[in-house]
Parts: structure tokens; sequence; C-alpha cells
């Protein structure tokens, strides 16, 4: 990379790409509709920021290489707690195509969390295995394990389908109001926030083919209607499941 990295977060709403280019953001709303893979018109890049930016309680970092944004994440810290703990939602993780798969989101998700008030609980949904991957090893490094739906995806962990985060899965779910969700924990959102499109698996380890296999089906039945996602949940100090 040509310039050194920073690291800068922001607790106020950005409400706007206006907003977010008189914040010395210039070049977000290209980050955040290449990075996610939106085709689409400014008018959509607006209706992107509103879902991920605005609303009170979130926090942004951003990732910038000299003055221009590579990457951003998007954490909300006043997320109800979840058994009892502090617990924080991310909602949005994305890195440049051209910077991608070299440790970028696993190190601005470890900055991140070095940032803020400590938790026990991260929670959040997605469809993209690389999201998997870059969280459950950062979260790893700070003692978290993680799991993708009914997965655990902790790095040197058997990998296998447990119920060891049941409780937290149920939690999250409960919050989210998805009180009808389909088998193996999938559920749809909104188009505005993630593609359609269907997730990516070849080449990556076996366990996350696995994992990600109930949702790569659902999303080749439902086509470009809707968006399929399922919960990433990583907890700090998990021993057992229910009865542990
Ligand atoms: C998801 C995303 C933010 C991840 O960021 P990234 O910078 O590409 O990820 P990283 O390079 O930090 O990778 C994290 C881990 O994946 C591992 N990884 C990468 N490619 C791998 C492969 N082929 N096989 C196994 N592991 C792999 C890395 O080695 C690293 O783990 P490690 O430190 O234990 O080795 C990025 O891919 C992205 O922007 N995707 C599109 C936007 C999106 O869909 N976001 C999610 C919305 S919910």
């Amino acid at each position: 990379m040509k310039h050194e990295l920073t690291m800068r977060m922001v607790e106020k709403p950005i409400l706007s790409l206006t907003e977010a280019i008189s914040l010395g953001l210039l070049g977000l709303p290209d980050l955040v509709m290449a990075g996610y893979g939106f085709i689409g018109s400014q008018d959509y890049a607006q209706t992107q920021f509103v879902e991920e930016y605005s609303g009170e309680g979130k926090v942004k970092f951003f990732v910038l290489e000299g003055e221009k944004p590579i990457a951003s994440l998007v954490v909300k810290t006043d997320f109800p707690e979840i058994c009892g703990k502090k617990t924080y939602n991310m909602s949005g993780i994305v890195v440049s195509p051209k910077c991608q798969k070299r440790g970028l989101g696993k190190w601005m998700l470890v900055e991140a969390m070095r940032r803020l008030p400590p938790c026990e609980v991260v929670v959040g949904n997605t469809k993209t295995p690389m999201a998997v991957l870059a969280r459950s090893s950062a979260m790893g490094e700070l003692g978290f394990r993680t799991f993708y739906s009914a997965y655990e995806v902790t790095p040197n962990s058997e990998h296998q389908i447990t119920t060891d985060h049941a409780q937290y899965l149920l939690g999250y779910l409960d919050i989210k109001k998805k009180d009808n969700v389909a088998a193996g924990y999938l559920y749809p959102v909104s188009r505005d926030i993630l593609p359609t499109y269907v997730p990516e698996v070849e080449g990556l380890p076996d366990y996350i083919q696995k994992a990600f296999d109930p949702i790569i089906r659902m999303q080749q039945e439902v086509g470009d209607r809707e968006t399929i996602v399922s919960p990433l949940i990583s907890i700090k100090g998990l021993s057992g499941g229910f009865y542990g």
C-alpha cells in the first residue's frame, strides 16, 4: 500500500453521502457500492447509506489509506443484552475489493474491539464466507468462540454443529423478532442491505463449505426475490451449552 493506514472512529450518525464527504470521507460511497457488490445509481447509494451509517448508537470505524477510506465497520453499541451479557451488533463490514483477503478486515475488527468498552457477546447476520472467516479469526484472538448458524467456526475448534451457543442464538433471534426462522436459522433481510448473489465458497475450508450449504441452497431457491442470511455470534468465556 502506498500510504500509511490509520483508523478513524465516528460516533455521530452519518445521514447522507453529502455529510460523509463533509466529514472528510470522500470515496466512502464508492467503497460501499463496490465492496458489497451493489450495482446502482446515486439514489441507491443514498439508500445504502441511510441503512448502514445513520441511526443512534452506531459507532463507525473507517480505515484510511492516506485520506481514502478503504474499509469500514459499523458497531451498534446500545444493542440489548443477551443472556445478561453486554452485547454489540456488527451490522456492516466492508473492505475495498482490491484490498480484500490481505488481513485488513481482521485487523479492523481487532482494533475496533480494542477501542470500544469491553463486551462479552458480538452478534450480527451475514451471507459472506469471508466475513465469517475474518470475524472468527479476529474474535478468536480476543478469546471469543464464534458460531455461524448452528456451526462452531472458532479457529482450531472441531467446527461441528453444536448447541453450546443455543441460548444466545435464541436470544438474538428473539430481539430481531425472527420467530419464524427456516430450519438452519435462515431468514431474509432487505436487498438494500446485501445483494442477492449466491455465496461463493470454492477454495475455502471444508467446514465453511458445510456451514454455508443450507444458505446457498436457500439463496438459489429464492433467486433475486430476497437476500438470505444467518446469525454470526461470538461469545467470550463460553463453556457448555444449555446444560453447561
Ligand atoms: C468480509 C470482508 C470484510 C473480510 O475482509 P478481508 O480483509 O477480505 O478478510 P481478511 O483478509 O482479514 O481475512 C480474514 C481471515 O480469512 C482467512 N482467509 C482468507 N482467504 C482464505 C482461504 N481461501 N481459505 C481459508 N482462509 C482464508 C484469512 O487467512 C484470515 O484468517 P487468519 O488470520 O486466521 O489467517 C471482505 O471480504 C469484504 O468486504 N467482503 C464484501 C463485503 C461483504 O459482504 N461484507 C459482509 C457483510 S455482512
